[in-house]
């Protein structure tokens, strides 16, 4: 069996390197991919946002499964696009992935179907949000409505910061068009929790929840990143919450996108916070996290392409999704000066016996070497009986591999840890 999976990161390396676990896969291609997967997926030089050139390319090479795994090619309609010319894919179709691509879509769904979120407002207009932002609760959250790499959220902690968040997306169009509507909602707070959970459309099996640090510096402080780190486990996420979120999350939003004629099929990212009145939705995200998927497909212990397979056949509910009771890390080595400005293009030393434990998410082959290739350079990962023993296997390889200027948090798991030695 022959294929193909659009996106280049971490994520794609872990879902790649999950994938090949099934033995009837004879080759995998990456598309693009990055220069560290080499050893495990052929690279082809097509962008995850070229749809054309992505369908041409599979149809030539007789593709028979393709897995799409960003945001960006989702809501452009790759998957509707491949489908149509006779092969299936993982992932939902572009009217499922507004789920992600509209955040005023996804708050309204939330309100028709009275799906836990934060109190919102939607504005297309400028003056009437600053209006609104006059005599608003702060601190408050400003949401850009369309995709902006994970940059259209912005907290505001006086009501200045609300005034100048608003000019800089809805008059300066700081992330494009994407900044044309915008949200103003609640501030919400407690632990987050990120659950990504299969489905297909009638069946929803999610995966183990897992906790992401997506500020830059230790301590929660510095800018919004991609994720710096994560840890699954979430030890915030009883059973009882589980349950929960099944009951009044879950469930309700795969029936509402249903009853919306928006049958969602793949991997629905919920992003949750615990808060003092239950846990609400903070975002859903259309496709698999980066870098959650580094710690929750490591300790997948069923067949991941079988289990994707049943979300696009609509079997879901007899394919078996088993997780082990182990603990993972994931340490993210970045280029000094992410998420801003950084150098690129030194060489990354990987020791050979920790390299299967590697998500590589930018990087350039040359000659036999690979060289860092952007802001988040790759992932280190450790699975452990305890999250402890996680957290120490994960810094432990991190300290064994080089390139040059290189920056990594070092606290990643330690509020994590906190919360189990609470227990
Ligand atoms: P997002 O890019 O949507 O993942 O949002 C980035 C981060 O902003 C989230 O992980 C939360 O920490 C924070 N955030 C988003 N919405 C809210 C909210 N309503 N209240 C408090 N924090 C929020
Ligand atoms: N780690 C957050 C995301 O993938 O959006």
């Amino acid at each position: 069996m022959k294929v193909l999976v659009v996106g280049g990161g971490g994520r794609e390396h872990a879902i790649i390197r999950k994938l090949k676990e099934n033995k009837t896969i004879e080759q995998i291609y990456a598309v693009p991919g990055n220069g560290g997967m080499y050893k495990d997926a052929t690279p082809v030089n097509i962008g995850a946002k070229d749809i054309d050139a992505i369908v041409n390319f599979a149809k030539e090479n007789e593709i028979d499964y393709a897995v799409v795994a960003p945001d960006d090619p989702l809501v452009l309609g790759c998957v509707n696009a491949l489908e149509k010319v006779g092969i299936p894919s993982f992932g939902p179709r572009a009217e499922a992935a507004i789920i992600e691509g509209s955040k005023v879509f996804s708050k309204n769904l939330m309100k028709k179907y009275g799906i836990p979120t934060a109190d919102y407002h939607v504005f297309s207009d400028a003056k009437e949000a600053l209006e609104f932002i006059k005599t608003a609760p702060i601190p408050t959250v400003i949401k850009a409505d369309g995709l902006a790499l994970g940059k259209g959220v912005i907290i505001a902690f006086t009501r200045e910061e609300a005034k100048e968040a608003i000019n800089s997306v809805m008059n300066d169009k700081k992330f494009g068009s994407s900044g044309d509507n915008i949200v103003i909602e609640e501030f919400l707070q407690g632990p987050e929790v990120s659950v990504l959970a299969f489905t297909d459309g009638k069946t929803v099996k999610p995966m183990v929840s897992s906790m992401d640090h997506k500020r830059a510096l230790d301590g929660d402080k510095g800018l919004n990143t991609g994720g710096m780190g994560t840890v699954a486990p979430n030890p915030y996420y009883t059973k009882e919450i589980a349950d929960l979120c099944m009951e009044t999350i879950f469930l309700p939003t795969i029936e509402a996108m249903n009853k919306e004629g928006r049958t969602f099929k793949g991997c629905l990212y919920f992003g949750l916070m615990l808060t003092e009145n239950g846990p609400k939705v903070i975002e859903y995200n259309c496709r698999f996290g980066d870098p959650e998927t580094q710690v929750v497909l490591p300790l997948l212990e069923s067949d991941l392409l079988e289990i994707m397979q049943a979300t696009t056949n609509g079997t879901l509910a007899d394919c078996e999704v088993k997780f082990s009771d182990k603990n993972a890390c994931c340490v993210i080595m970045a280029s000094k000066g992410y998420p801003e400005k950084y150098e690129n293009g030194f060489e990354i030393v990987i020791p050979e016996d920790i390299e299967k434990d590697v998500y590589v998410a930018g990087a350039k082959y040359d000659n036999g070497k690979i060289y860092s290739a952007g802001g988040r350079v790759l992932g280190v990962t450790d699975v452990n009986e305890t999250l402890k023993g996680a957290i120490e296997g994960a810094y432990s390889k991190v300290e064994k591999i080089k390139f040059d200027n290189a920056f990594y948090r070092h606290d990643i798991g330690a509020r994590a840890l906190l919360a189990t030695e609470e227990k």
